[in-house]
């Protein structure tokens, strides 16, 4: 017998075996000022490319100003408990409708939050006769909700259509001895690569295959498609997403997330969604400033043309500087290094400190042990300047590992 604290090692969690990197830096880092491409970090200010806020609304100042009217209004608790009970209003009311009408589907719910939500939709639409087939590189709010499921569940490497196919036939199989049904989940556009789901090709298999598919399309959300609705409009296949999800974490800038489909499944989910039943409903400034941000992703497509325009910037110049940013046509650009976690530290570091640019860095195990990812999220808010100093910078940095200067023991540069 072992005392459960005192097991609990970490050394042995692949993102706290790094903790002993210096506090607030590389993890729980601090950007202060208002969210946009110029904030400080560490004392200075810094070019910023890690935020989801994809179409500049956080800072917009209409969403200002609805955000602070609402609060002032109703201020952060109304109104108080579980939708189900005393949780509900007519704004909840008519941002679901609005929210069901522009991705083009019956009816709309709310969810407090994105993770929480896919979670739990997950777990109340299947049970244990139920197979689930998702894609490998799913987010970890749909791994955790397969986690909870307690029949099969079949993965198919990344958007590999041949395999999904294989996995098919194996759910169908067993799907017809236990009587239960299949569900399949994908991302509409997946955050680290920046792919889109082979939306096209799994909904191609429908016509083999009897399955429902559940979309959880937070990065495609209000990037993609002609009006914003999504990697389903932008891949001509909206209608045969049967769950479509986007939380208002990203392109929203806010809090809290929605899932859309036929009437009869939302009916069911607004009675059995277990984050939604026992939890507290969204505060109506979030639901208020979410209708005004929804009314500018609607009526302002300038912004989606600007984050178009300066994401396209990005990933051409990147790649016409030799860099490989991976073949994707969506806002989220890796740009991908070879090397270990200690240069990838010191790239980071040096890139902060000298060049004054703020850029997530992904290592394993999220990418192979050799593998460095920068994370660049272009924005609306960006200018073609801040792509022209990134790209000077980045071209610095991909000198500087291949003379070998990251290979140094000791970080580049000390944090003040
Ligand atoms: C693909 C995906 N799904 C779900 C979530 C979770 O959303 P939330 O932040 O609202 O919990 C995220 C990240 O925020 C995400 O990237």
């Amino acid at each position: 017998m072992t005392d459960l604290f005192e097991k609990l090692r970490m050394d042995a969690d692949p993102l706290a075996k790094y903790s002993h990197l210096p506090d607030d830096y590389f993890f729980f880092p601090k950007l202060e000022g208002d969210i946009g491409p110029r904030m400080r970090f560490n004392g200075k200010e810094v070019l910023n490319w890690s935020l989801n806020n994809y179409l500049g609304l956080a800072n917009h100042p209409e969403v200002r100003k609805a955000d602070a009217e609402a609060t002032a209004k109703y201020g952060l608790a109304a109104p108080m408990g579980a939708r189900m009970m005393s949780g509900n209003s007519v704004h909840h009311l008519e941002f679901e409708k609005q929210l069901a009408a522009f991705v083009k589907k019956e009816d709309a719910m709310l969810l407090n939050y994105g993770y929480q939500g896919v979670l739990s939709i997950i777990d109340s639409l299947v049970d244990r006769k139920d197979v689930i087939v998702y894609d490998s590189e799913s987010h970890a709010c749909i791994i955790d909700g397969v986690r909870l499921h307690m029949g099969k569940r079949f993965v198919y490497p990344h958007n590999n259509m041949e395999n999904l196919e294989k996995q098919l036939q194996r759910a169908t199989k067993l799907a017809d001895e236990t009587g239960g049904g299949i569900l399949v989940i994908t991302e509409g556009v997946f955050g680290m690569s920046g792919h889109m789901g082979d939306l096209k090709g799994i909904v191609e298999l429908k016509k083999k295959y009897n399955f429902r598919l559940f979309v959880d399309d937070a990065h495609g959300f209000g990037t993609m498609g002609k009006t914003g609705a999504g990697v389903g409009e932008e891949q001509g296949v909206q209608d045969q997403i049967d769950l479509y999800f986007s939380t208002f974490a990203k392109s929203m800038a806010s809090i809290g997330a929605f899932v859309a489909g036929d009437k009869r499944i939302l009916k069911y989910l607004r009675y059995t969604v277990r984050s939604q039943i026992y939890a507290k409903s969204l505060p109506l400034p979030l639901v208020l400033g979410g209708l005004k941000r929804l009314e500018l992703l609607k009526t302002k497509p300038e912004l989606r043309e600007n984050l178009r325009k300066i994401m396209g910037a990005v990933k051409s110049g990147l790649k016409e500087r030799g860099f490989n940013v991976g073949d994707a046509q969506s806002p989220p650009t890796p740009v991908l290094f070879k090397g270990g976690v200690g240069e990838a530290a010191n790239m980071a570091m040096d890139l902060r400190e000298n060049f004054n640019i703020f850029c997530s860095v992904v290592i394993y195990p999220v990418v192979p042990k050799d593998v460095i990812m920068f994370r660049i999220i272009p924005t609306a808010a960006h200018t073609m300047s801040d792509v022209a100093e990134t790209l000077t910078a980045f071209s610095a940095l991909k000198e500087k590992l291949d003379k070998g200067y990251y290979r140094k023991e000791e970080l580049v540069s000390v944090t003040r």
